[in-house]
């Protein structure tokens, strides 16, 4: 079998990468495959441009680097296809958003409250908003292992071993507040879909380490998000928050950041066990904003 050769181009200083010359559309050999996930678990986050793929495509791709998870949110998984979730401000017939618009308005890595969070995302972008020549909605990175890696050595004694409590209904009310408190000020107005007590019951919440080992390359990294991460646990409150303000603090450091400019056709992967992300709302209709998620499932962090 003929190897097919793709070059890498790193982005940010510890994270991101383009990775060019590769048609997803078309199935990798092994040999290929396995160069392209070396690639992904050294740079956290790669991007590769002009794709045209379709949901079963992306569907392949992505799935060879595990299982793909069904997203809790039923009702914007892609019809026919459960793998996928719709990301999306567009609107249906009933005048609802036809994908989630609100993943991502504080930092986070996907599925992170779940007992086995997502090992990697991957976004395909299909629609992006664009003003004036401008493209709106960028996704922003921070390598939370390259933060654990720059943090002072008092700092990694003190929180060895600690863990913290991932919580989706935090994150559903922290959401909530934030969305009420646009509103007020007239900012934008985001279609919600309540949760049912079964989908919040699917979703207990976890006892996380502080300082996680990657399930695939063993290197340490902070796992605490300001989304998700409701108490660190054995500390009082007070305590316990403000340590987690200083570690979202130093993860967020512009050194640690990538920050992602889309173009129709990007499949953008990010490693969840590596990086945390935000997504920027500074768009609304009629600039429509259309992409489809696949998530692999990861194991327990430990
Ligand atoms: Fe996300």
């Amino acid at each position: 079998m003929i190897h097919r050769v793709f070059s890498v181009h790193r982005l940010g200083r510890h994270l991101g990468a383009e990775i060019r010359d590769l048609d997803l559309s078309r199935p990798l050999d092994a040999h290929t495959f396995a160069a392209v996930s070396e690639a992904f678990f050294e740079n956290q986050v790669v991007v590769f441009r002009d794709q045209r793929l379709t949901p079963a495509q992306q569907i392949a791709f992505t799935g060879r680097f595990g299982v793909l998870e069904h997203h809790v949110r039923k009702e914007h998984r892609l019809e026919g296809h459960p793998e996928i979730l719709v990301v999306s401000n567009v609107l249906n017939e009933q005048g609802r958003a036809i994908g989630v618009q609100d993943a991502g308005r504080f930092w986070h890595s996907d599925l992170s409250y779940k007992a086995e969070p997502s090992l990697l995302s991957a976004l395909y972008a299909r629609e992006v908003p664009i003003r004036d020549g401008v493209v709106l909605g960028n996704t922003s990175f921070a390598s939370a292992i390259a933060a654990y890696e720059a943090l002072p050595h008092a700092m990694r004694r003190r929180i060895e071993g600690l863990k913290n409590v991932h919580s989706y209904r935090y994150y559903r009310e922290k959401n909530r507040v934030a969305q009420r408190d646009e509103q007020a000020r007239g900012e934008r107005i985001v279609d919600e879909y309540a949760l049912t007590d079964a989908q919040l019951q699917s979703v207990p919440d976890v006892e996380v380490p502080v300082v996680r080992t990657h399930p695939v390359t063993g290197r340490r990294g902070l796992f605490v998000n300001e989304a998700h991460t409701s108490a660190i646990v054995g500390l009082p409150g007070a305590e316990g928050a403000a340590l987690l303000a200083e570690l979202c603090a130093h993860i967020l450091r512009p050194e640690f950041r990538y920050e992602h400019v889309w173009r129709a056709g990007d499949l953008l992967m990010w490693d969840n066990a590596a990086v945390q992300h935000r997504a920027n709302f500074d768009y609304d209709l009629p600039l429509r904003r259309l992409m489809h998620r696949t998530t692999v499932r990861g194991s327990a962090p430990y």
